[in-house]
Parts: C-alpha cells; sequence; structure tokens
C-alpha cells in the first residue's frame, strides 16, 4: 500500500494560459493505492460529494489504464472541486506518482506529466499540464507538448474562492477562437515578463505580468464581482490579480506584508455582491 500527497496549483497566472502553473503550499490531495485486479476508487473530503467514483469517469481512472496500473484507490480530497485551485489534477498527480512506484513501472516524474495529463482530459474535455505539471514538480512551471521546465521562487500569494460553481470544461467554451494580433503582442511580452519576475521572485514583476487581454476578460464574465473583487485586492496591495485555473478561484501576488489585509479585501468585496467566499494565504511551493 502506498500513500501521496499532491498539492493545489494555480495554472494560467493570467499571461499563460495552459502553459504556466505554480504549486501552492496548502490544500492537496491524499491517494493511496493498493494492488488490485480491477481499478476501484473511493472519494471522501472536501466536496467528495460531487466526484464520481466509476473509473471511466474518475480522473485517476485514466492515469490507472494509462499505466496499466490497476488498483484500489482511495482519494481524500483537501482541494475543493471546480474551485481553479487544480482539484481533479492533484489527484490525477498523486495517482501518477503513486502508482508508478506500486507497479515499479520506472517513470520519471517528468514522464508522469502526460499521464497525469490524460486523467484532466476526463474532466475537461482537453489533456492540458499546466495543473498537473505543478502538482508533480513544484515550483512555477512551464508546460510544452514536448516537456516541463521548471523554476523555483519565493513569492506569497492569496487565493479566494468564492461560492460560485464554474466548471472547466463551460469555462474552456468561452475562450475566443482568434485574438487581434496587438492581443498576442501584449500577452507574449506580459508572459515574459511574469517569467522574468519569477526567476528574480519579484512580486512586482510577477504582478505586472499577469496581465492577459484574451482569455480573461471573456472568463470573468462568469464570475459575478470579479471586477470589484480584483479592484479591492489592488487596493489593499496586491501586485497581480487574475483568475485561478478556469476560476471561480481568483489568485492575488501580495508584495512585502500584504497577505492578510489582500485576504480580507476579497472576502468583503465578495460580500458586497452577496457571494460568500473564503480567502486564504499561500505560497509557491
Ligand atoms: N489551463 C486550464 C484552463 C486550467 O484555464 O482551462 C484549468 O484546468
Amino acid at each position: 500500500m502506498l500513500r501521496v500527497r499532491a498539492p493545489a496549483t494555480s495554472a494560467n497566472l493570467g499571461s499563460g494560459f495552459d502553459t504556466f502553473g505554480v504549486a501552492l503550499d496548502r490544500p492537496s490531495d491524499v491517494v493511496t493505492v493498493e494492488k488490485a485486479d480491477r481499478t476501484t476508487i473511493d472519494v471522501s473530503g472536501v466536496g467528495s460529494r460531487f466526484i464520481p467514483e466509476d473509473p471511466e469517469k474518475n480522473t485517476v481512472g485514466a492515469v490507472a489504464e494509462a499505466l496499466d496500473a490497476p488498483a484500489h484507490i482511495s482519494i481524500e480530497k483537501g482541494v475543493r472541486p471546480a474551485s481553479g485551485l487544480g482539484s481533479s489534477a492533484a489527484s490525477a498527480a498523486a495517482a501518477a506518482v503513486a502508482l508508478n512506484e506500486l507497479y515499479d513501472r520506472g517513470k520519471t516524474r517528468e514522464e508522469l506529466v502526460p499521464i497525469a495529463a490524460e486523467g484532466e482530459a476526463v474532466v475537461s474535455g482537453d489533456a492540458h499540464a499546466d495543473n498537473v505539471a505543478p502538482s508533480i514538480l513544484g515550483g512555477f512551471t512551464i508546460a510544452r507538448d514536448d516537456g516541463v521546465t521548471c523554476l523555483d521562487a519565493d513569492i506569497s500569494l492569496v487565493a479566494c474562492l468564492p461560492e460560485i460553481v464554474i466548471s472547466t470544461r463551460d469555462a474552456r467554451q468561452v475562450v475566443p477562437e482568434h485574438a487581434r494580433m496587438s492581443q498576442v503582442v501584449e500577452t507574449v511580452r506580459n508572459a515574459a515578463t511574469l517569467t522574468a519576475g519569477i526567476a528574480r521572485s519579484d512580486p512586482a514583476l510577477v504582478g505586472r505580468g499577469m496581465d492577459d487581454p484574451i482569455v480573461t476578460p471573456a472568463r470573468a464574465k462568469l464570475i459575478d464581482g470579479y471586477d470589484t473583487v480584483r479592484q479591492a485586492a489592488f487596493d489593499a496591495g496586491a501586485s497581480g490579480v487574475t483568475i485561478s485555473g478556469a476560476g471561480p478561484g481568483i489568485l492575488a501576488v501580495c508584495p512585502g506584508d500584504t497577505q492578510r489585509d489582500i485576504a480580507l479585501a476579497t472576502i468583503e468585496a465578495f460580500a458586497e455582491e452577496d457571494i460568500e467566499a473564503r480567502a486564504f494565504q499561500t505560497a509557491i511551493g
């Protein structure tokens, strides 16, 4: 029997749609695996009633299939589903690491990224790796089809989770098919700025590089109060604010000693819109 913990993550960081991701130092999922003739799954913990236990419909079923590693898999959810914090990815990442070891498949952590991403396809229709990569490898990751680049960074963050449910599948349907050249140029400029900020652990640069003129404005319409909350976080000192993953979670970059004020400001701003929210102070893990 093997037990593996994998962290929540925040993908995109605005300018890096389907590319950038960061591991968060909390919360996390814990997956326990035991060899079996066929795969069975049980789920407990936060939001478990929303997660199917049928291996055909659960993210870890696809991972067990891809590794040819049938097992009884127990998932203890710490990462709330449909929150924008890579909930399905955390389970898939933990299962990939655990099953690889249980069956001695000999894959490297990097090789497990596309396998765990198969689990994402079950949930969202696309095998994007920007959540599973940091959940398996830690730090800040740039996920490409041909591999992953990792950087460590020391950046403080606040994640604010409103009581709104948005499925990744729905949030992917509003992503524009086309963009203007000027928007592409701005996005490239911001993504490069953000990467430099990560390399220097500079929250001002990371925050400035989060702006995204293409995907985020389309998705913001799905989150009641997004503009109010974003402005409140900036007013409380955030250097950057964006949608975490596919939403509805909001991610703010916190320079200096601003984390607590930013967390409170985001909760209050959602409350003004009659939306309950919880926020927690975290960091790139
Ligand atoms: N890159 C993905 C998206 C992350 O934004 O749709 C959510 O799984």
